[in-house]
């Protein structure tokens, strides 16, 4: 296995417009913070990525997953969400209108957004805790609603993607982001065990927040995910579904670590 711990992924804004997939490789900034064998395997241009796309509502347990399903493969895991809340934020803090699309469009192309492992940093500054909170949640699905918006960011994740094998979540990476992702996954939960894991979340970080009004508050924004025109957050038709209500997250991974093994490898390189 291919050890790729420590590394940051870059999407630089300026050029970000050019990218697509399997284009723009000027696109993308990667900055290794430990040496790496990666520098090898990006040395092949022509060797093609992988893709492993997961999408579903909040609460599926995508994040957790996705984590521990990159670092068993090796891959780049890329949190799509916290690039959505990342321009949220940027916008709150600039007191910018959720209606005036155009500053939001110009906001979402000019950030320069850096993940790298648990960590996010906007325009340099590590927003990580920032934008997971109540503010940056309502405001990342406001923003996504954006078709100018979305593009920006769907150029970045394209470029990320574009020279890392990766396995990024979201909602529309199996349809719109990777169409041609080597393994697409949708993985969902019901309703009401997505919640009770939200609250499980919150609580942990000595936040408290009444149930009803959290169960609300996700309904408005799986409402507002899977209803907009632009992207919604829907089931490729080649993504495998799976219900993790009843599954713990080694055995969600582990179905998609199979999946994995039976796709790209025939069960050859990844663990
Ligand atoms: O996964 P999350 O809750 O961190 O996502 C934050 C918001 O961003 C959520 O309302 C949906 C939106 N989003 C999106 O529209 N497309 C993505 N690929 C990822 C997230």
């Amino acid at each position: 296995m291919r050890h790729h711990q420590g590394h940051v992924l870059q999407a630089a804004p300026e050029a970000s417009r050019n990218s697509g997939v399997g284009g723009g490789h000027q696109a993308v900034e990667l900055v290794l913070a430990h040496g790496s064998c990666y520098s090898t395997v990006l040395a092949d241009e022509s060797r093609k990525r992988v893709v492993v796309a997961i999408d579903g509502p909040a609460g599926a347990g995508k994040s957790t997953i996705a984590r521990g399903l990159a670092e068993r493969l090796g891959f780049t895991y890329i949190d799509t969400g916290a690039m959505y809340r990342a321009v949220a934020l940027w916008a709150l803090r600039q007191g910018v209108d959720w209606g005036d699309m155009h500053r939001l469009e110009q906001l979402a192309e000019a950030a320069d957004i850096e993940l790298s492992p648990g960590r996010i940093r906007l325009n340099g500054e590590d927003v990580t805790e920032a934008i997971r909170e109540t503010a940056a949640s309502n405001g990342a699905s406001k923003v996504a609603v954006i078709p100018g918006v979305r593009r920006a960011m769907v150029a970045k994740q394209r470029a990320m993607g574009w020279r890392a094998n990766v396995v990024m979540e979201g909602r529309d990476i199996g349809t719109v982001v990777f169409p041609d992702a080597e393994v697409k996954i949708y993985l969902d939960a019901h309703p009401g065990e997505r919640v009770r894991r939200r609250l499980e979340e919150v609580r942990a970080k000595g936040e408290t927040m009444e149930e009803a009004a959290l169960a609300a508050h996700m309904a408005e924004r799986d409402r507002r995910d899977s209803t907009r025109a632009d992207a919604p957050l829907a089931q490729a038709p080649d993504a495998v579904y799976l219900d993790s209500t009843r599954q713990t997250i080694a055995e969600v991974q582990e179905a998609i670590l199979k999946i994995v093994r039976s796709r790209v490898t025939n069960g050859k390189d990844f663990r």
